[in-house]
């Protein structure tokens, strides 16, 4: 067996755990100087789009001569460049999300930092911190990285340090509390302020501690108020309380207001009118608001000072290239790849979690025949990029669909892989490419193994597939999947069942079936799909991915469904485990779980910090309240491996807190680290714990507060597979 090797040797020096190591001050010093050479109307279209169906990219502002500033050039989207001809498809968020990986996060994200620079775009539309996941159905979860607010807040740092890293500005999205695709456009979201400090806003401010340069606002209304326009929001929240120094720029068509929408802190209106030239809110309308005194010229000079200071800020006033696609001529540009496929199957591979393994039937031995079941195996026979922004599901699933959607280069299908190992082994293959049971049943009937293809899909609600009108219209299998895995695994006692899927999906119908020996979520893998599947299945590489959400065994479990008009976040903190846990329900599998092909041992737990209750203090720096960043406690232990084969393993923290705090899950994740270790040996995992991570949003105060106490530390190889307990005590 190979060792894990990392992708590149790029990441040795990619190693750094904070965000974009940027210099605001630097920058607004620049982006001042040059406010001052600005007319007013270079100023009006530098906060304006100049409108829909025009332009190079999906979204263009006016440009500045007299400072050499560009027609800023914004395009989709998290997993690739959209609209281009010759990216990267990268595996989808929540695919990076589960390698639980820091490092290789942050190559996929400079990896597409560095093909949207190549390509002469200047902002790329994400990293997506939400929806975060209230609920399972959510049509975009996928773009995103987890539903628990501390493992998608250090995949979003990492994710925006890595692509501004690669030289092109980030914009994550959809601020805030935009959680469903139905209504999205009318929904009004009402939250108490605990469980959107806790959970939602959580992502957005680590990222902007990781200095993202933009924010975009999303559809729906807070509070009764359009999040475009509205003071808590956007002023008062991400600017005041989060310290916020980049600007804010609508999604698209999501402004309803001139006046409002600029008094309230928005900085630029996307993409400045709607396919049928209506919705032009700014341009001149904004040019006359500020003439008749109900803009400041002085807040005018605020957004596109914002904006310039990102610009300044990821150096993108030298040597940034001309912009190289076109959409209007369908020009999708020159190839950027570079040796991007080496990191997209890293993250394809390693963000594989292994959910079943029983009799060691993982990693496959030396067989004679397998049988390939399944419509999923082989690539869409109607062509890779044949459905509009994916907005199908056929064939082999790489992504889900909508503009988080890229084209993909090339796909490397299940069947390919498979088959192309198989043959050096001398085994047979037999392919049923289609979801019919009984197919499948007589392929799967006299080979060695039998592996099985379910999928389940879901995107934006633009466009509606098979029934699902951008969310899960349920949490089961496509095309019948339960059933297909049923009858192969009534003729073939050796039934691997593969799971390409956005999101958790129910599988009580088999999991416990004696004929399924293994069960591998592989996610949404992009185009590296067959190789990093083969990587995992053959043992070059063990198994090293855990689950990013939980999986339930029935849908009613999650406690969280779709709404129509308006979201009151009843459940509180309870989404997920935190939901689980409380109710004491017995997940399928639970988060953070995840199978390897060796086993590891936790020892020698050492807590070290006492640190002071009360709280936070300090100057606002971009994240919050400076103290909230402080170390105040570490922990340490020893993680062994104790089997044959060398792997990873993610080790996770997880915080109770004391009982003087309100009422609050019985833990969280507050710490993760992936150590890869050889058979045998032990490695030190060392997690630290900053003020913020022990701390609960105080509604009354309007503060994070540590509270007095024993806090209750668990190291853990799942939120439910506790090794090593511990307290910290504060003071
Ligand atoms: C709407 C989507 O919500 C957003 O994510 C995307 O960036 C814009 N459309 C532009 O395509």
């Amino acid at each position: 067996m190979r060792p894990l090797v990392l992708p590149l040797g790029l990441l040795v020096t990619l190693g750094a755990s904070q965000g974009f190591n940027g210099d605001w001050d630097l920058a607004y010093t620049k982006a001042t100087a040059a406010l001052a050479k600005l007319s007013q109307s270079d100023k009006i279209g530098l906060v304006s789009g100049i409108g829909w169906g025009k332009g190079k990219c999906s979204g263009n502002t006016g440009s500045a001569k007299s400072i050499n500033y560009p027609s800023l050039c914004l395009q989709d989207g998290p997993l690739g460049v959209r609209s281009a001809a010759s990216i990267t498809a990268f595996p989808a968020g929540i695919m990076a999300g589960a390698t639980w990986d820091r490092d290789l996060i942050r190559a996929r994200g400079r990896g597409l930092g560095e093909e949207t620079k190549a390509l002469g775009i200047h902002v790329i539309l994400g990293p997506v911190a939400g929806p975060l996941g209230q609920f399972a159905q959510g049509g975009r979860n996928w773009e995103g990285f987890s539903n628990d607010p501390y493992l998608a807040g250090v995949a979003t740092e990492q994710t925006i340090a890595g692509i501004q890293e690669g030289g092109a500005q980030a914009c994550v999205k959809h601020y805030i509390l935009n959680e469903q695709e139905k209504n999205r456009e009318t929904m009004n979201s009402v939250v108490n302020d605990r469980t959107l400090h806790e959970l939602y806003l959580w992502p957005f401010a680590e990222a902007v501690r990781a200095n993202v340069a933009s924010v975009m606002c999303s559809y729906n209304k807070f509070d009764g108020k359009w999040a475009c326009e509205n003071k808590r929001v956007m002023d008062e929240l991400l600017k005041k309380e989060l310290g916020f120094r980049g600007y804010i720029l609508t999604d698209w068509d999501a402004q309803h207001s001139t006046v409002d929408s600029a008094n309230t802190g928005l900085d630029m209106t996307m993409p400045g009118s709607a396919s049928d030239g209506g919705n032009v809110f700014w341009g001149s309308k904004l040019q006359s608001a500020v003439s008749g005194g109900q803009v400041s010229s002085s807040r005018l000079d605020d957004m596109v000072t914002r904006i310039l200071a990102s610009w300044y800020l990821t150096k993108q006033d030298s040597g940034y290239p001309a912009t190289a696609i076109d959409r209007q001529t369908k020009n999708g540009g020159p190839n950027v790849q570079g040796n991007h496929s080496t990191i997209a199957r890293a993250v394809a591979r390693d963000g594989i979690v292994l959910l079943k393994n029983t009799d060691g039937i993982l990693p496959l031995k030396k067989l004679k025949s397998i049988a390939l079941v399944g419509s999923d195996a082989v690539p869409n026979p109607k062509g890779i990029n044949s459905c509009q922004d994916m907005g199908c599901n056929q064939g082999t699933l790489t992504m889900g669909w909508g503009s988080g959607s890229a084209t993909l280069p090339y796909v490397s299908s299940p069947a390919d892989a498979i088959s192309a190992r198989a043959k050096k082994d001398g085994a047979s293959v037999t392919l049923s490419a289609s979801d019919t049971a009984s197919q499948g049943a007589s392929a799967a009937q006299k080979a060695d193994v039998a592996i099985v293809f379910i999928t389940a899909d879901s995107g934006e609600e633009y466009l509606t597939v098979e029934g699902h009108n951008g969310d899960r219209t349920n949490l089961n299998a496509w095309h019948n999947g339960e059933d297909l895995v049923k009858a192969v695994a009534n003729v073939n006692k050796n039934t691997i069942v593969v799971i390409h899927s956005v999101g958790p999906i129910l599988m009580e119908a088999f999991a416990d079936l004696d004929s399924v020996k293994a069960i591998v979520w592989a996610g949404l893998p992009g185009q590296e799909a067959g190789n990093a599947l083969t990587d995992v299945l053959y043992g070059d590489v063990s198994p090293n991915g855990k689950l990013p959400y939980s999986i339930a065994k029935k849908a009613g479990d999650y406690g969280t469904t779709i709404q129509s008009t308006s979201d009151n976040f009843g459940e509180g903190l309870y989404i997920d485990y935190r939901a689980l846990d409380k109710k004491s329900i017995v997940p399928r599998y639970e988060f953070g779980y995840g199978l390897s092909y060796t086993t590891f041992n936790y020892s020698n737990l050492v807590i070290t910090g006492s640190p002071t209750s009360g709280p936070e203090s300090g100057a606002t720096i971009p994240g919050g309240a400076s103290s909230l960043f402080e170390g105040v406690a570490t922990v340490t232990a020893t993680i062994t491996n104790s089997g044959t084969v060398t792997a990873a393993e993610v080790a996770q923290l997880y915080v109770g807190l004391p009982d003087s705090a309100p009422e609050t899950p019985v833990r969280q994740l507050r710490g993760f680290q992936k150590l890869s270790i050889n058979a045998g040996e032990g490695k030190t995992v060392s997690f630290s714990l900053r003020r913020k991570d022990l701390s609960y949003w105080d509604s009354t105060s309007k503060k994070w507060v540590l509270p007095k106490g024993t806090f209750a530390i668990d190291v853990a190889a799942s939120s439910r597979d506790l090794r090593l307990s511990g307290k910290i005590t504060s003071l």
